[in-house]
């Protein structure tokens, strides 16, 4: 099997696996991304074959298909916990530590991570490592904070460049009308210090460290089986 389709089988895989942790009167949370679709896809047939929960979603990509397959979406203001969050990410280290945000919709990942109860990860294994950073982190920043920001993170070790929009117009704009620098690094031995340095940055909205957030990663194999980190 070409390793594109390896990755999807997998992918796949750890979506049907986040499925048991969804119960009837939930309010879930829809996270973004490739792996996070395919959950969601999942849940829509779910929901079609008259399975009752609300979503909350982490992106506006993810609340579109959410409405389309027939999901009740609802907000903080009806409900200020959500009760499960199923979220992909770019890399799972030791100590369920997390770099998300390669989608661009780190932002409200990290707020529906922050309201949920159990934050649930699913992956496909290629996203295991022994340290982040070997994917650049996103870091989501004020529009006219950008070369200040830039300099403060290059300070920190960092080699950030300005995410692109795919369609070649200009830098790609976050769902809250950010930018996102992508910083290059040789890897974040302390992600909890690094965390803090980011944050300590006047103009960065939010980083893709995720960390002390997720309760399990769902991590699946080409194979199909599905190994639980907690
Ligand atoms: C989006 C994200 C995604 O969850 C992350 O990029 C993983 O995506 P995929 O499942 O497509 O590999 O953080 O901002």
């Amino acid at each position: 099997m070409p390793d594109a389709q390896a990755q999807q089988a997998a992918k796949l895989a750890a979506a049907k696996a986040a499925l048991r942790f969804i119960e009837p009167g939930m309010v879930v949370g829809l996270g973004s991304g490739s792996t996070a679709t395919l959950f969601i896809q999942l849940l829509g047939e779910k929901v079609q074959q008259g399975l009752d929960i609300k979503g909350i979603a982490s992106s506006e990509d993810s609340e579109v298909l959410g409405r389309k397959l027939g999901i009740p979406i609802t907000d903080f203001d009806h409900h200020s916990t959500i009760d499960v969050a199923v979220d992909g990410a770019d890399e799972v280290a030791p100590g369920l530590a997390l770099i998300k945000g390669g989608g661009g919709k780190l932002l409200r990942e990290k707020i529906v991570a922050s309201a949920c109860k159990r934050f649930i990860i699913v992956a496909d294994d290629s996203k295991l490592v022994k340290q982040l950073g070997a994917f650049p982190l996103p870091v989501e920043v004020i529009p006219m904070a950008v070369p200040l920001v830039t300099e403060k993170l290059s300070d920190l070790g960092f080699t950030p460049k300005i995410r692109q929009d795919k369609s070649g117009n200009g830098p790609y704009i976050t769902d809250e009308g950010n930018i996102l620098l992508d910083c290059s690094s040789s890897g974040i031995a302390d992600p909890e210090v690094t965390a803090a340095e980011i944050r300590s940055i006047i103009g960065v909205v939010e980083h893709g460290l995720f960390l002390n957030m997720a309760e399990r990663v769902l991590l699946a194999g080409a194979d199909g089986s599905v190994r639980e980190l907690t």
